[in-house]
């Protein structure tokens, strides 16, 4: 058995998939471009179909010009917590993509899925690395896409806030009480050798 902070894993696996969490609480540290590019940096050795690396990362940090913009999109309760962020990223993917050989490109089945492989890196190496990245889908993806000029041909995936994690007592009550990090169903609900199996997991 594996275990840190409160989790513990069935199979033997690296310790830091466990230490990865998404807390809201930040301490006020600033983080430097270097070391957010470092975040990036992991996030697009991911793996993708065609190695067509559909991903793109828009980003803030909180000293700059671009941070009240950026929080701004976010959800009032997304805001409420990720002000104390050090850098938003707003991670896109590129919906085609050109198949080697082709000389047009044709529409991507896996954008998605390559571009949640990339944020999981980032969020990894930021465990790695002394921060802590909290991916979010609460913001406003319509008005996101127009303010940043994301192409159509992009859709705008996830925003994630990039901080030092802090104590929760940084966070007002009703977050407090959330600050821990969280469990998983069982892998026996989740992974079968041959076909689908119906499960309580659904
Ligand atoms: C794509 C994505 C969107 C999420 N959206 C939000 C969000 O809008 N607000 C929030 O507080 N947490 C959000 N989360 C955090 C999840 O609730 C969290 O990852 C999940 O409960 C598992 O916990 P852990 O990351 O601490 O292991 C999001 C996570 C992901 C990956």
């Amino acid at each position: 058995m594996i275990k840190a902070n409160s989790r513990t894993a069935d199979y033997p696996i690296d310790p830091l998939f466990l230490e990865r969490w998404s807390p809201r609480a930040f301490t006020d540290a600033p983080i430097s471009e270097g070391e957010l590019l470092t975040l990036l940096e992991a996030a697009r050795w991911a793996p993708s179909s065609f190695n067509s690396q559909p991903w793109r990362f828009l980003y803030a940090r909180r000293e700059t010009k671009h941070w009240p913009q950026f929080l701004g999109l976010l959800s009032d309760y997304n805001q409420s917590w990720a002000k104390n962020a050090a850098a938003l990223v707003i991670l896109v993917s590129k919906m085609t993509l050109l198949p080697r050989g082709a000389d047009e490109e044709v529409p991507s089945y896996t954008h998605s899925l390559d571009a949640g492989a990339a944020w999981a890196n980032l969020a990894l190496q930021a465990t790695r690395s002394g921060w802590a990245a909290h991916g979010m889908a609460g913001f406003d993806v319509a008005r996101t896409a127009r303010e940043l000029r994301v192409p159509a041909n992009y859709r705008v995936e996830a925003a994630i806030a990039v901080g030092r994690p802090g104590d929760k007592s940084l966070l007002p009550d009703p977050l407090r009480a959330r600050e821990q990090p969280s469990d998983r169903l069982r892998l026996s609900q989740l992974a079968w050798e041959g076909g689908f199996q119906a499960t309580p997991a659904g």
